[in-house]
C-alpha cells in the first residue's frame, strides 16, 4: 500500500520572500504527525498571495502529486491580498462549507476575530483542500474541530 500523500501550502507574501520563518507549515506537519494512524508523506510549498500563483500550486498537488488531502495556512481575511478562499473555490468541484461552518465556529469560542476567517474547505478530483487561519494557534483549533471527519471524507472521495 503506498503512503498517502498530504500537501501542506503555506499562504503568505513575507514567509514566500523569506521575510520571515514559516511557521504555520510546520505546525501542520507537527499536529499531523500526532494524529495521523497510517504512514504518510508531506508535501510542502510556501507561497505568495496571488491568485494563479496558489491555484498552480493547488492543481500540482492535487492531479500531479497526487495528494489526498491539502491543508492551507494563511491568506483567508478580509484584506486586499487574502485570496486563499478564491483560489481553492476556483480549482474545486464541490465546496464543502460544513468545514468552514465548524471552524469558525469552533475558532469563535477563543477568539472573536475569528468572524474575519472566510476559510473553506472543497473537493478537486480525489484531494480534500482545507483552509486554515494563518495563525499558528489556529491551526490546533480548526484542525481538531475536523479532523474527526477528514478520513471519511477522504475515503468516499478517492
Ligand atoms: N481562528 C482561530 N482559531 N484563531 C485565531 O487566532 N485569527 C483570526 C481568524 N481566525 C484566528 C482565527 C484573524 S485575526 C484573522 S484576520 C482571520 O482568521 C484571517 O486570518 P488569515 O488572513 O491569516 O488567514
Amino acid at each position: 500500500m503506498s503512503e498517502a500523500r498530504i500537501g501542506i501550502v503555506t499562504v503568505s507574501d513575507r514567509a514566500s520572500r523569506g521575510e520571515y520563518e514559516d511557521r504555520g507549515g510546520p505546525a501542520i506537519r507537527e499536529y499531523l504527525t500526532e494524529v495521523m494512524a497510517t504512514p504518510w508523506e508531506a508535501v510542502a510549498r510556501v507561497v505568495p498571495d496571488e491568485r494563479p500563483v496558489l491555484e498552480e500550486t493547488l492543481i500540482e498537488l492535487c492531479d500531479r502529486e497526487e495528494c489526498c488531502l491539502i491543508v492551507t495556512t494563511g491568506g483567508t481575511g478580509p484584506a486586499q491580498r487574502d485570496i486563499t478562499p478564491e483560489a481553492t473555490e476556483t480549482v474545486c468541484d464541490k465546496m464543502m462549507p460544513g468545514f468552514g461552518e465548524l471552524m469558525r465556529k469552533v475558532s469563535l469560542e477563543k477568539v472573536p476575530t475569528a468572524i474575519l476567517s472566510r476559510q473553506t474547505a472543497g473537493i478537486r478530483g480525489s484531494a480534500l483542500i482545507i483552509n486554515l487561519p494563518g495563525q499558528p494557534k489556529a491551526i490546533r483549533e480548526c484542525l481538531d474541530a475536523v479532523m474527526p471527519a477528514v478520513p471519511y471524507c477522504v475515503e468516499l472521495i478517492e
